[in-house]
């Protein structure tokens, strides 16, 4: 192994170009790719920038050449040369630096390296567990690199944007209260007070209320947040926020804001522009029309009612679900008539899934309708529905019958896979969007209590709140908004309680005690009473937004050092067991109920 003394790095691989052609640069990176050529030999050195091509001959250095020899992939070089043009037919067309090379005069080693488990380029198809067990690897392929630019770049824009329109970076603590919020907390026993613990914050939400209380008027944080919960590609046990608060505002100057903010960040990272006007949807639009609370909007295909249609039917399934307040709903499969019976049989299988206990299909094919179901629907109806779903010939029509939570579910990701099927989703194209007036409080059935859809401190509507007082509490609508990017919900908040009484009041509905909602939330009611804001705010998931504007399909592959789906980090092997002592000095004692594999 050698040292770098006397090799001062000059450029950047990638930042070469013709202009440099007859300078000397001295480069520093990792073997790409080494070949031997009948007496030359070939180096594509790779740093962050990119890759540039290194050329060793005897006849130039032989020193350099022989140690050349020895270079193999992901061997660490730094390499003095001299910048020279290709000859016209070994220009490389797909190479940014593919116009120019490198003779080298000075080669130093720097560091072996054992062949890589895997190829250090982009699309390669690698199992996830290696990737993640030698993610020091996997993060110096050059998409990998790209997204942590990309990421550095928006978070840059973010503060940028925040400090010009006045807002405070203000940190929080990760050390916090467990209080009930949606998600499990992370809790972390507190050695000098034995027995209790703290929580990891699953978002700085009472904090920055009472930053306003405070009267620091505009913050924001990039935070980590924590939660346990079950983990999907667009969810992980810590993640980050962009988290958001102002004092004096109403719902139509965070909304603005924030369409401002999304354009900044997509024309500073990306020099892509945006729309910075967002469409608007109710959240009864968006259950009833897509079947879902963050609809991707870039394609068609709407969930279609046949209940009118019905009227009358004597078909025993839909009669019995309709009489139970089921619905009928169908989406409308344009072109797609002739889709093999086995794809057919599939669906069902795919609905099933999200709890529908049937599919029926109706194919209108040229030569007349086919279905299991039309047996049993007369003319007159078979008319009324097709009508209904603007059925033209060549169109396959999926229907759903079941209770309205799970056709909206189940109908709403069939929609989704269709669409993906069909290839009716243009990967290109950014549909954002504002899901509003979401209910404040959903029925938990199996716990038989209402919980509060986005969180207990959001303020129901104003004309609403005298509902709080009945039985009912699904018909208050709350001051809460989601902003939903293709599909996915990027960021959600709401215009806050600031009143004790109102708050009270919420905690109340939602089955807290007095005495609970006080030992939990008392430090906020109390702040309530020294003269509290209006106040409101959003938070979103950077990692989100990172993944839709990397287009990559997992938040993992923007997040650093991710987890899996168990939670676990396949590097380092945490979490893991500790020492008795440690456990013994926390006041705990370890109850190994974890299997010994
Ligand atoms: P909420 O719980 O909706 O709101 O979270 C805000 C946004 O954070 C992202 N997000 C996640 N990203 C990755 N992994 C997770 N496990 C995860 N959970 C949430 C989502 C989501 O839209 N304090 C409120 C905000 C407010 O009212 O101001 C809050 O945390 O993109
Ligand atoms: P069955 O009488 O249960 O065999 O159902 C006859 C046909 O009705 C099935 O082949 C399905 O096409 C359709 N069907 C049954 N249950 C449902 C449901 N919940 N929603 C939509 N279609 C259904």
């Amino acid at each position: 192994m050698e040292t770098m003394a006397g090799m001062k790095r000059s450029h950047s691989c990638a930042d070469l170009t013709q202009q440099e052609v007859g300078k000397e640069v001295v480069l520093c990176g990792w073997a790409a790719r080494r070949r031997d050529h009948g007496g030359l030999i070939f180096v594509d050195l790779r740093d962050r920038s990119g890759i540039v091509q290194v050329v060793f001959s005897p006849d130039v250095a032989a020193e350099a050449f022989s140690k050349a020899e020895g270079v193999r992939s992901e061997y660490v070089l730094a390499v003095k040369g001299v910048v020279r043009q290709r000859e016209a037919g070994t220009i490389n067309e797909n190479m940014a630096t593919g116009q120019i090379e490198v003779s080298g005069v000075e080669l130093r080693i720097l560091n072996a390296a054992k062949t890589p488990p895997f190829y250090i380029q982009d699309n390669i198809d690698v199992d996830e567990t290696l990737r993640l067990k030698y993610r020091y690897l996997d993060l110096r392929r050059p998409e990998m690199q790209g997204n942590f630019i990309l990421r550095h770049k928006v978070t840059k824009a973010m503060r940028d944007f925040f400090d010009r329109n006045g807002f405070l970076e203000i940190e929080t603590p990760m050390l916090a209260k467990s209080t009930p919020e949606g998600a499990r907390d992370y809790l972390v026993p507190s050695r000098v007070n034995p027995g209790k613990f703290y929580a990891l914050p699953q978002s700085p939400q009472t904090f920055k209320q009472l930053l306003m209380v405070a009267g620091m008027e505009k913050y924001f944080q990039i935070v980590r947040c924590f939660r346990d919960e079950d983990l999907r590609a667009d969810r992980q046990p810590e993640f980050t926020q962009l988290d958001i608060e102002m004092s004096f505002i109403d719902r139509e100057e965070i909304l603005t804001m924030m369409e401002e903010m999304v354009a900044f960040l997509f024309k500073q990272a990306m020099d892509v522009t945006i729309d910075s006007k967002i469409p608007r949807m109710s959240y009864e639009d968006a259950i009833n029309r897509y079947g879902s609370d963050k609809p991707d909007i870039r394609f068609g295909m709407e969930l279609v009612d046949l209940t009118p249609a019905l009227e009358g039917c004597e078909f025993k399934v839909f009669q019995s679900v309709l009489a139970s307040g089921g619905q009928v709903k169908a989406i409308n499969v344009k072109g797609y008539s002739h889709a093999p019976r086995r794809e057919l049989d599939g669906l069902v299988d795919y609905v099933a899934t999200y709890g529908a206990k049937g599919l029926a299909w109706i194919c209108y094919n040229e030569d007349g309708v086919k279905s299991p179901i039309t047996k049993f629907l007369s003319d007159e109806i078979q008319e009324k529905i097709a009508a209904a779903a603007q059925v033209e010939t060549g169109d396959l029509l999926l229907i759903v019958a079941d209770q309205p939570n799970i056709v909206a579910n189940s109908l709403g990701q069939l929609r989704l896979e269709m669409g993906r099927r069909l290839n009716l989703i243009d990967p290109d194209k950014l549909a954002f969007l504002w899901v509003i007036d979401f209910p404040m409080f959903e029925y938990d059935a199996e716990d038989k209590r209402w919980v509060a859809m986005h969180h207990m401190f959001t303020s129901p509507r104003d004309e609403d709140i005298h509902y709080l007082a009945g039985e009912d509490l699904g018909q208050i609508k709350a001051k809460a908004y989601d902003m939903v990017l293709n599909g996915t919900e990027l960021g959600g908040g709401s215009i806050r309680i600031y009143s004790r009484d109102l708050q009270q009041k919420i905690f109340d509905a939602m089955g807290f005690t007095p005495e609970e909602a006080t030992s939990k939330f008392g430090f906020l009611l109390d702040a309530f009473e020294y003269g509290a804001p209006p106040h409101g705010g959003i938070a979103f998931g950077l990692d989100r937004l990172i993944m839709l504007m990397a287009k990559r399909n997992s938040i993992r592959d923007v997040i650093a050092f991710p987890k899996t789906q168990s939670a676990t980090d396949l590097m380092t092997q945490a979490p893991s067991e500790v020492d008795e002592r440690q456990l013994k000095e926390l006041h705990i004692r370890a109850a190994a109920l974890a299997k010994k594999s």
